[in-house]
């Protein structure tokens, strides 16, 4: 047999799956670019794939499930071509890191959120005996990303959470927090405009506490000094954060919403529980008094903000009154959108201990769909704002549901579908036709000097 050269010889080939949030995302973005550069070809589905990885969730039960689905997947074709290699890293493998190999022998490699970069290490190791990397370091280094959109990026600007909600499986998955020293961050956000990018998300468990841990020469930095300073890096047209904790938001950064051209007219701000009882039971800290204030405050400082939440129904304890003290909050609030979950007990939480006072499945379900009601009915309402303005939108590539229309998002973070023909990565200026609880319509004003009205 001829003995193929290195440059004929057929490209690895892996396949990434992708659950949970944008921090896994991110990782993945930064897995995907590692492999790119160590010469791995990514491949459409499983089925074509020399490495097959995960990136997991453990937030609730149902993100566990859907994985071990797709695992099942990979364990099958491993069986017909024992080569393949598996790998799983993210918050479910450090979850169960103690028997991951034992209850999943087939897995070749597993590591935690903090060890994206052994990855390399193990495929460019000599011999692939199965190995686990479940260290906490804290950010780990520079990683090539490969970003689905090169004019959108992530920033991550802290990684792990000190925080201990009761229900949260987090702390445990990516350990204590560590905050990127500012000088990093702004490097970084540079290299990302001479990159292209315009619009880009901060991530943080708690971005508010951004900057307590720093101990270099110029002491502890904060979350609005990082905003001003990422303000005013050339080419950074859009900044967004995600989570505020509502127990941290201080008035230097809803200020900066007002003073900041880039920063972007939206607040995800999560309030969990609307009854102080359930919210002490979840040690978040703040009451529903506490958390009204921070949105009055808001509201007063950034008239126009969108604001959104997450919410748990069915949490161990919750009464009919205390679920009716959510809906109140959600009226009372008029989020622009909220994503609503299920009480979901998680291994080592101390919420998952309060088994005898565990809501009847068929009750949260039941306040599930009034919540899901509501949010959508104020949703909706607030959307109406936006109707008749001619707003700013970043093309992100073809509408989902119609191709010959465009698709992109407001500063608002609105999706808006419309008729133009401005490439993705540019801003359009759209004219709002008509709105819905989830997304705007519209139509491109191209005259020249058309504007967006401040919004
Ligand atoms: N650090 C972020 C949230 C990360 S998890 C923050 O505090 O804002 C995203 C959301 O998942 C949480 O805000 C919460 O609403 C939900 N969540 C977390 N644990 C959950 C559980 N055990 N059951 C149901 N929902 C949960
Ligand atoms: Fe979880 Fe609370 Fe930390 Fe958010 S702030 S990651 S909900 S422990
Ligand atoms: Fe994110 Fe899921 Fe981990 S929500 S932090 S990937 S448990």
């Amino acid at each position: 047999m001829t003995a193929m050269s290195e440059s004929l010889a057929p490209r690895k080939s892996y396949h990434l799956t992708t659950f949970g949030c944008q921090m896994n995302e991110h990782d993945s973005e930064r897995m995907k670019g590692m492999l790119q550069s160590l010469g791995y070809a990514e491949a459409k589905d499983l089925e074509g794939a020399d490495l097959i990885l995960f990136n997991t969730c453990s937030i609730r039960e149902s993100a566990d499930s859907r994985f071990i689905a797709r695992l099942g997947e990979a364990k099958r074709l491993k069986k017909h071509d024992p080569a393949r290699i598996i790998g799983v890293g993210g918050c479910f493998a450090q979850s169960v890191k103690e028997e991951i190999f034992e209850r999943f022998p087939f897995v070749d490699v597993a590591f935690g959120p903090g060890q994206v970069h052994k990855l390399a290490e193990f495929l460019t190791a000599d011999s692939l005996s199965a190995q686990g990397y479940f260290e906490f370091e804290g950010f780990t280094g520079r990683l090539p990303a490969h970003r689905e959109r090169p004019f959108q990026g992530w920033l991550q600007i802290s990684v792990g959470c000190n925080c201990r909600c009761s229900y949260c499986i987090v702390p445990s998955t990516r350990g204590r927090e560590v905050s990127r020293p500012l000088p990093e961050l702004i490097g970084e956000a540079q290299a990302m405009a001479a990159d292209g990018v315009r619009e880009i998300t901060l991530l943080g468990q708690n971005v508010n506490s951004y900057g307590r841990d720093l101990r270099d020469e110029a002491g502890p930095r904060s979350f609005a000094e990082l905003l001003h300073a990422l303000d005013g890096v050339e080419g950074i047209e859009r900044i967004r954060y995600t989570s505020p904790h509502p127990k941290d938001i201080r008035e230097d950064v809803i200020r900066a919403h007002a003073q900041l051209a880039s920063l972007c007219e939206h607040i995800h701000l999560p309030l969990q529980s609307g009854s102080s009882r359930i919210l002490k039971a979840m040690r978040r800290t703040y009451t529903r008094e506490r958390y009204l204030q921070k949105v009055a405050l808001i509201q007063e400082q950034v008239p126009d903000v969108s604001l959104t939440t997450d919410i748990i129904v069915g949490f161990p304890g919750e009464t009919e009154e205390d679920f009716e003290q959510t809906l109140q909050v959600v009226d009372e609030v008029g989020y622009d959108g909220a994503f609503t979950f299920i009480f979901s007990p998680r291994r080592g939480t101390e919420a998952a201990a309060m088994g005898e006072s565990f809501v009847p499945h068929p009750v949260k379900i039941e306040r599930l769909q009034r919540l899901i009601e509501l949010v959508q009915r104020r949703a909706e309402q607030r959307a109406q704002r936006f109707v008749g303005r001619t707003v700013e939108v970043l093309v992100e590539g073809p509408s989902r549901n119609d191709p010959a229309k465009l698709r992109g998002r407001t500063r608002h973070n609105k999706v808006v579908n419309f008729d133009g023909l401005t490439a993705p990565g540019e801003m359009a200026f759209v004219q709002i036709t008509s709105a819905s609880s989830q997304t705007l319509a519209g139509e491109e004003r191209l005259l020249a000097g058309a504007r967006a009205q401040p919004c």
